[in-house]
């Protein structure tokens, strides 16, 4: 038996829209192909764009209200150098992109180009998408990081303002989101924890304020479970009168098998399917984990999770180049984000901003692009689907499962959030994980009364069905039909693998 109940009593926490932000990094065809076209003049004259930037894209993420893009990096942050992608492009230099297949980066898209994307993808009518920028900590300085802020941020008269209205802007950005280095234990620089806090110190103090908003400062936290790093991280910036920062970051990324052989993207079996589900769930562990221990420097909860790197990571496509991380999404990538969404709902608390690596045409991708021709993903789907929750009231759940049982381990089946809009209506997202049965549940409501449901689901017939360019609407949502309610209660049924987003009323 299968039994949910949903708390509306003393709720007060809201979800914020940050965590269904993305992640976009100079990986592969992500920047160069997925939303850029401006530095070539044969796709910009067949893909309509608008100052370089893809048309088919900006709409598509602005459908699912993109809340945020983190940008340039990855990886890349820590040897990305901004002013090289500043000024007339034929003047900017190239550089070697070590990290991603060692191909050549014109510097064609750098800081405005970035910026004037993330106005086209904001809204008139809603809140914008926010630009998260990740500052150099490995190969850069203290002052570039400081110049970056001074060169985006400050309106007067100044070294850095003065380049920027020579560059063509006027006026500030304000950007608010600022990352101190990225993965500074790995390719970020291989630091200890200890020797990246204080430099996290030094390179926090000169990140300068110039009016509002103020800087929301990000951290590089653990990877994983690396416990330690978090300790070390909060106790040298945060508590006994040191407040440091606003953020610190989580990297976690569902790899069914081995990092030499991660497995195929599209082709799985049932094993590899609950694999990768019972890898994601290890999401809420970490979140929980890493959690208590902010907890102790932090008990207000004023330091909050960015969880800005998530996603499944498979082996890339035959025949791609390695380097690139391009891989096909299927209805087993939308189980997994709604597990993930799931669970970042219902950690609102401390779980501030999340971002999907990445948006376009690498690893967890909620687009693909071919020349000229874009698909959507299962993934994005659900991004729309839970669009729902952006800045919505959390309604506490709790969650009785049956289990799946993958040789000697269990998982829960279902997993589900829950959330009060603005208009009082009502969310509930809910996964089926079993890729063979139905699940049948039972849904309480405390302190609510409901006298419709309707929704939206994700499913198909094969646990590897996915879009492409020739079948591009073969996993797309449809109306869900399986809820009766009355009064405070609903019976619900789940098909297998299947991702619900209920509306009651
Ligand atoms: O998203 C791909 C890479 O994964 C990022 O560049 C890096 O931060 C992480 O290891």
């Amino acid at each position: 038996m299968n039994r949910i109940v949903i708390n509306a009593k003393n709720v007060d926490v809201r979800i914020s829209r940050h965590i269904y932000g993305h992640f976009s990094e100079h990986l592969g065809r992500c920047i160069y192909g997925g939303y850029w076209v401006g530095n070539d003049p044969e796709l910009a004259a067949v893909v309509p764009n608008t100052r370089g930037i893809r048309n088919d894209v900006v709409e598509a993420l602005k459908k699912i209200k993109i809340p945020n893009l983190r940008w340039p990096g990855g990886c890349f942050a820590d040897e990305y150098h901004w002013k090289d992608g500043i000024g007339p492009v034929q003047e900017r230099p190239r550089m070697i992109n070590t990290h991603w297949g060692g191909v050549i980066e014109d510097n064609s898209f750098g800081t405005h180009e970035f910026l004037d994307l993330c106005a086209q993808l904001s809204d008139p009518a809603g809140p914008p998408c926010e630009p998260y920028i990740c500052g150099n900590v490995g190969s850069g300085t203290v002052q570039e990081l400081s110049q970056w802020v001074e060169y985006c941020n400050f309106g007067g008269i100044s070294p850095m303002a003065d380049l920027r209205r020579k560059n063509g802007r006027a006026e500030p950005w304000n950007v608010r989101f600022w990352g101190i280095g990225n993965e500074s234990w790995g390719c970020g620089g291989m630091m200890t924890a200890e020797f990246y806090a204080d430099n996290y110190r030094r390179y926090a103090v000169y990140a300068r304020n110039y009016g509002a908003p103020p800087l929301y400062k990000i951290a590089c936290g653990p990877s994983n479970d690396d416990y330690k790093w978090t300790r070390t991280v909060m106790e040298k910036t945060c508590g006994d009168g040191k407040n440091l920062l606003d953020g610190l970051s989580l990297h976690y990324y569902t790899i069914p098998g081995e990092w030499a052989h991660k497995g195929s993207a599209v082709k799985f079996t049932e094993d590899e399917w609950l694999i990768t589900m019972r890898k994601a769930y290890h999401m809420e562990e970490l979140v929980r984990r890493h959690g208590v221990i902010m907890d102790e420097y932090d008990p207000l909860r004023k330091v909050k999770l960015i969880v800005d790197e998530w996603g499944t990571w498979f082996d890339v496509e035959p025949g791609a180049n390695p380097g690139f991380l391009y891989q096909q999404n299927t209805l087993r990538d939308a189980l997994a984000a709604g597990i993930h969404f799931n669970i970042f709902n219902n950690y609102a608390e401390r779980v501030y901003m999340a971002n999907i690596a990445q948006t376009i045409n690498v690893l967890q991708s909620v687009i693909l692009t071919e020349g000229k021709r874009m698909v959507l993903t299962p993934t994005y789907h659900v991004f729309d689907m839970y669009k729902v929750h952006h800045d919505a009231v959390k309604l506490p759940v709790h969650v009785e499962s049956e289990d799946c049982t993958l040789g000697s381990s269990s998982i829960p089946a279902v997993s589900a959030s829950a959330s009060r809009d603005g208009e009082g209506r009502i969310h509930v997202s809910l996964t089926n994980i079993d890729p063979r049965n139905e699940k049948t549940l039972s849904l309480e409501l405390w302190g609510l009364q409901a006298q419709s449901v309707t929704g939206r689901i994700l499913t198909s017939e094969a646990m590897g069905d996915h879009n492409t360019f020739e079948q591009p609407e073969r996993v797309t949502p449809g109306t869900f039909t399986g809820g009766v309610i009355s009064g405070n209660r609903a019976a619900l049924t789940l098909p297998p693998k299947s991702v619900v987003t209920l509306e009651l009323t």
